[in-house]
Order: structure tokens, then C-alpha cells, then sequence
């Protein structure tokens, strides 16, 4: 396997743990808020990040490579509104996009053309992830500001359930 492309996706690795690590303090946030819906959104959020780490982990462990893990930082965001929070995972996820089109980028100049159809699922991924952020916003800026609306989004996010990736290595 290419080096760059695996130093890449070990980097990676520690993107996506500290992407759930993010996402947990988000959900950590809007529990002390009494908003448990939005809570529950972001535990599952971690989940799914959790889950994106340990697809690399597996990936690189298949191709023979020795994954290094590194200390994961800690989330020292303060929100200010509760808006904060879905605006900060929104440019989150494009930060995550441009990062993974880094590593697909550096695959496709390898031609490591089992890094680039492994990395396939993951630029769909971040398509839905930066649309479900994005459609967040545009909800929390909609009906976030009443009372009632606040109570019936909470509500919808409290239905969300994990389901683990589609990916299968
Ligand atoms: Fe692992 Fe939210 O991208």
C-alpha cells in the first residue's frame, strides 16, 4: 500500500475519534439544556464517527499496515446559543470533507485503486453528513426561535436511531 495514502488514513483515524469525541460534548451540551432530542442526535452522531474510525482501522489492518493512534483532543468549544452547536458541526463535516478528498486525492495520484473504492463510501458519506448538518440549521433557524417549534424539534431528533455503516469490510 501507498505510504502517503497510509499515513493519511491513520491520520484520519484520529479525525474521526475526535470528530465523535466533538459530537459528544455537543450532545453533553444540549442535555444541560433539558434538549434531549438534540442530545440524542449528537450521541448517535458520535456513534457513526466512532464507527468511520474503526472502518480505517480495519481497512489498514487488512492491507498489512501498522495503525498508530494518537492522543485525541479535547472538545474546548463554548456555545453560546443553541444554534452554536449545529453551525460548528456543519463546518466540521467540511473540514472532514476536504480531508478526505486529501486521502482520495493522494490515492488516485498513487493509483491505489483499492484506497480510492474504499474511499468512495466515504465521499458519499460526507455528501449526507454536510446535508443533514446543513438541513439542521435551517430547521433550529425556522422554528427554533419559538417555543413550541423548539419543543416539536426536539422531538424529531429524539426519534433518531443508530444504524450501523452500510460499509462492510
Ligand atoms: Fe466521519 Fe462526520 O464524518
Amino acid at each position: 500500500m501507498d505510504a502517503k495514502v497510509s499515513a493519511l488514513l491513520n491520520e484520519q483515524i484520529n479525525k474521526e475519534f475526535y470528530s465523535a469525541y466533538l459530537y459528544l460534548d455537543m450532545a453533553n451540551y444540549y442535555d444541560a439544556k433539558g434538549l434531549d432530542g438534540f442530545a440524542n442526535w449528537f450521541e448517535i452522531q458520535a456513534r457513526e464517527e466512532q464507527d468511520h474510525a474503526m472502518l480505517m482501522y480495519q481497512y489498514l489492518h487488512n492491507n498489512d499496515q501498522t495503525v498508530t493512534l494518537e492522543a485525541i483532543a479535547k472538545p474546548d468549544k463554548v456555545y453560546a446559543e443553541l444554534i452554536d452547536p449545529l453551525k460548528a458541526a456543519y463546518e466540521h463535516e467540511q473540514f472532514v470533507t476536504a480531508s478526505i478528498h486529501t486521502i482520495y486525492a493522494a490515492a488516485k495520484a498513487a493509483d491505489d485503486f483499492r484506497a480510492m473504492q474504499f474511499l468512495d463510501w466515504f465521499v458519499k458519506e460526507q455528501g449526507e453528513e454536510e446535508k443533514n448538518a446543513s438541513d439542521l440549521i435551517t430547521k433550529m433557524e425556522l422554528f427554533g426561535s419559538d417555543a413550541r417549534g423548539l419543543y416539536m424539534l426536539n422531538q424529531e431528533l429524539a426519534g433518531r436511531v443508530y444504524s450501523a455503516p452500510s460499509l462492510v469490510l
